[in-house]
């Protein structure tokens, strides 16, 4: 998929003040620094749309993008930040449950993993989250750069096994790099497919 424009659109906290849900709708999810925002920027060819950091819990708010004018990309922000007070963890996970659960137009969730770590349970337990919601996601491997191919399919080898226990089906995963844009047009072709669809 060709990006003709990328827009920052809204930042909030309220579900229901959320864009119209008039588009077909790709969200980021993953633990704090992972690489979420960066990815974002990575695939759509625009060096500072979403904002990063080196220091996690950056991204504090819903982050609507609309692409093409066609569908939103949104970028959340990461579970698992142990600088934060268990006040904002739970305001985090009820705030982003509730648009997980809640957005209609949301088309497909991509949880990004870091592929240089083992297998982490809070990685499975979010995507258990969304199994027994009947959420679609994808996984997304990031950061590839960084160490040995072999490596990574090591990793990503051992988080689809640790999914088998409780999925029949795992769906397709990539491995990214925000850096040499590894996987980038592999992951705008499969929102492209759905979109067709
Ligand atoms: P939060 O918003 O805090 O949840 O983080 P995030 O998941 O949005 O991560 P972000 O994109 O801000 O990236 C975190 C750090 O990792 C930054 O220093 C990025 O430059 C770095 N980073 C992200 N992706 C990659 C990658 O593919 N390769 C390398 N080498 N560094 C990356
Ligand atoms: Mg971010």
């Amino acid at each position: 998929m060709l990006i003709k424009t990328a827009e920052f659109v809204c930042s909030n906290t309220q579900v229901d003040k959320l864009p119209a849900p008039d588009k077909p709708e790709y969200a980021f999810i993953g633990r704090s620094n992972v690489g979420k925002s960066s990815l974002i920027n990575a695939m759509t060819g625009r060096k500072a749309l979403a904002k990063t950091s080196q220091k996690p819990g950056k991204t504090q708010l819903i982050n609507h993008f609309v692409i093409n004018d066609q569908w939103y990309l949104v970028d959340l922000p990461g579970y698992g930040f142990a600088q934060t007070s268990k006040k904002n963890r739970a305001e985090w996970e009820k705030f982003i449950r509730a648009y997980l659960t809640r957005r209609e137009t949301l088309q497909c969730v991509f949880v990004l993993i870091d592929s240089r770590h083992e297998p982490q349970k809070i990685d499975l337990d979010f995507v258990y989250w969304l199994g027994e919601n009947g959420l679609p996601f994808m996984l997304v491997f990031t950061k590839a750069d960084k160490h040995s191919a072999v490596k990574a399919d090591q990793h990503i080898a051992k988080f689809r096994r640790a999914l088998k226990q409780w999925f029949e089906e795992i769906p397709p995963h990539f491995l990214t790099s925000s850096e040499t844009k590894l996987g980038c047009d592999e992951l705008l072709t499969a929102i492209a497919e759905i979109n067709e669809n």
